[in-house]
């Protein structure tokens, strides 16, 4: 059976390290690290995700603003915020919860956030920073930085030698988690819809990250044996066995079938999930020291 990689409990060391720096921070110059979270409409998800957020900032000893607003609300509204909470000397992260909907432009509204202040590391400078290799002075996405981690915990930090298939190419996972490989040295495929022979390619994988957002995909005879196994889908699904009505969350990866294969596999829930909001929170603490100078 596979080692199970606790990312709850990783996280938790993670923001008690966070909460211990804020609290340096603090004493050395009165400064308490701000984080703001907007979020536009009702999706439940993302509710819960910026809920869970505001609470670990909390827990961590930092200034927490939400900005709820309306479905309706325009751009011209959203961009208007953006630029007072990028002026905002009390804020050092500001983070737009995705997805908005469908009238406003994303692309944009990420762009407008301060390069400095992007604690999701979704602009551009960030993303160019983390492709060039401009690691030290960059903002990470916080799920890929988290997902390197839990790698790290089972592996060590240089990849020499292995072979990485990252399922999923989107801005948010799969192309920053094909960055974070490469710079560990790993050997890199990033696999998608429209790849050839998909099992036989994560056959391939002494490190197999999943990120597709399709429920149970990846079956226990796609995963090498041995294989490290790192499940950041997040999917809800019918659960009838709790009774009617009932749902629960399941990943990407077919744990039970998975597990039998991999050396090591994260649970959903309790891997990546956790991990997210944890770097979350040293993206924000980062950029409160920066900004002390
Ligand atoms: N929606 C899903 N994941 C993320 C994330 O990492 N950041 C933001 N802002 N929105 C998300």
């Amino acid at each position: 059976m596979a080692q199970i990689i606790d990312g709850k409990a990783v996280a938790a060391e993670v923001t008690e390290g966070v909460k211990t720096a804020a609290e340096m921070l603090k004493a050395q110059t009165g400064m308490q690290p701000g984080l703001a979270v907007v979020i536009v409409g009702e999706d439940p998800a993302s509710k819960v995700y910026v809920a869970n957020k505001g609470r670990t900032a909390r827990a961590c000893g930092f200034l927490s603003v939400e900005h709820a607003l309306p479905d309706d609300t325009g751009q011209e509204a959203l961009m208007g915020l953006i630029d007072e909470l990028n002026g905002d000397p009390a804020i050092h992260g500001v983070l737009v919860q995705l997805p908005l909907p469908g009238h406003i432009d994303e692309g944009a509204v990420i762009q407008a956030i301060a390069p400095d202040k992007d604690v999701d590391g979704f602009h551009f400078t960030n993303v160019g920073k983390l492709g060039t290799g401009v690691t030290d002075s960059a903002f990470v996405p916080c799920t890929p930085a988290g997902s390197m981690l839990l790698i790290e915990s089972v592996l060590g930090k240089d990849l020499s030698g292995k072979n990485a298939v990252v399922v999923g190419r989107s801005n948010i996972v799969g192309k920053p988690m094909f960055n974070l490989l490469l710079a560990a040295n790993a050997t890199v495929t990033v696999a998608h819809s429209r790849t050839k022979d998909l099992p036989g390619l994560c056959r391939t994988a002494d490190i197999l990250v999943a990120a597709v957002g399709r429920p149970q995909m990846i079956k226990g005879n796609w995963v090498k044996p041995g294989a490290t196994v790192i499940d950041v889908g997040i999917n809800r699904i019918a659960a009838p066995e709790k009774g009617e009505g009932k749902t629960r969350l399941v990943g990407d990866v077919d744990f039970d079938d998975a597990a039998e294969a991999a050396g090591a596999i994260t649970p959903v829930p309790g891997g990546v999930g956790p991990m997210t909001i944890a770097m979350l929170m040293v993206n924000t603490i980062v950029a409160a020291y920066r900004s002390a100078g």
